[in-house]
């Protein structure tokens, strides 16, 4: 594999990270999805400001999460059981109090979309994007689909997975937030490895995000401990500026509607010192001849292909540095740090 203007902390590429054991297993069977909505009492500005009720309600608990308001990214307030794991954040109710908008779970992951909760607003997205809140994409996905990459020079996951540990090591221990996860491929390698404090999977497709649970519910060794499911938009992440550790953005950009929002909201989250990784097609490479480079400018499919130099001016145009990429045929995987 090409490998190009490596940043010297990407440069091995063999790394192994000891997996924690996590004492409390994923409990499918007792889990009860139900969403529990805000009591229309609850005023508070701040998880401090809720105290007073917290002490006349000691059967509930407060909290403050990674979670912000798609809408004002205010921090959400939790009202419910206490935790950072599925059964923990499904059974609870999460509240904006800046707009007053509520956010809670659906079947099995938590709703973050400004759309939550509308009624009859519909939003019909670009068709990359439509395409993988189909349920039959989203089965297919893992079962071949994700395979067929390989053809154009993806290396696979458990390599991605490791070349991406590698960039990600200034991140260690904190918050990874694998966004357009799909059916959550790469969430699972990141929640198993014990590397990261908590692993959000988020996704815009509900039927990816469906599938992604029912992953999880079939493997006993990831820990319910650290991993949540989000449905977002990658534009309007629900998250607070500066307060994630890690992003990673497996095959995706290409199927985001608007790539410059979406790298612009990624630089946005990200600490100082937070580490992006994405994985793409490229249109052409370095090494594609000059007699096929017209034909792949004109043939994009519905999809935003890309060149080296545009990923590079993306994420330096929204604030990212330390760009490096490895190529191989039209796969690439770029990383860039918030200065
Ligand atoms: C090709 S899949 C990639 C899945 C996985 N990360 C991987 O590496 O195989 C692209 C994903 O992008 C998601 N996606 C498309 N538009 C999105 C948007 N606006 N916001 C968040 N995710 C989006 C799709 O739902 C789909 O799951």
């Amino acid at each position: 594999m090409a490998s190009t203007s490596l940043h010297p902390l990407h440069q091995s590429l063999s790394p192994k990270y000891p997996h924690l054991s996590h004492n409390s297993r994923f409990t499918p069977s007792r889990l009860r999805f139900t969403s529990l909505r805000f009591p229309s009492t609850i005023r508070a500005a701040s998880a401090v400001a809720l105290e007073p009720e917290v002490s006349t309600q000691q059967s509930q608990t407060l909290e403050v999460d990674p979670f912000a308001c798609p809408i004002c990214y205010e921090p959400l307030i939790r009202k419910g059981r206490p935790g950072f794991n599925l059964p923990a954040i499904y059974r609870s109710g999460f509240k904006c109090n800046k707009c007053t908008k509520t956010y809670s779970s659906k079947d099995n992951y938590l709703d973050l979309t400004i759309t939550a909760g509308m009624k009859d607003y519909t939003e019909i997205q670009p068709a990359r994007t439509e395409l993988f809140r189909s349920p039959l994409v989203s089965f297919l996905y893992e079962r071949g689909w994700r395979q067929s990459f390989n053809q154009s020079g993806f290396p696979g996951p458990d390599e991605e997975f490791e070349m991406a540990q590698e960039y990600f090591k200034p991140a260690e221990g904190g918050l990874l937030v694998d966004v357009s996860c799909g059916s959550g491929l790469f969430s699972r390698k990141f929640a198993k490895s014990g590397a990261y404090s908590k692993v959000i999977a988020l996704d815009f497709s509900e039927n990816m995000l469906r599938q992604c649970y029912d992953y999880i519910k079939q493997d006993d060794t990831i820990s319910s401990t650290n991993l949540a499911l989000v449905r977002a938009d990658i534009s309007r992440l629900p998250f607070a500026s500066g307060s994630v550790d890690a992003v990673h953005a497996g095959a995706a950009i290409h199927c985001w509607p608007s790539p410059s929002n979406a790298v612009a909201e990624i630089s946005r989250v990200l600490r100082s010192g937070g580490v992006f990784v994405g994985t793409t097609f490229l249109r052409y490479s370095s090494t594609t001849s000059w007699i096929e480079r017209p034909f792949r400018e004109r043939v994009r499919w519905n999809y935003n292909y890309f060149i080296e130099e545009e990923l590079e001016d993306l994420c330096s145009t929204c604030g990212l540095t330390n760009y490096s990429k490895k190529v191989q045929q039209s796969f690439i995987m770029f990383s860039a740090q918030k200065p």
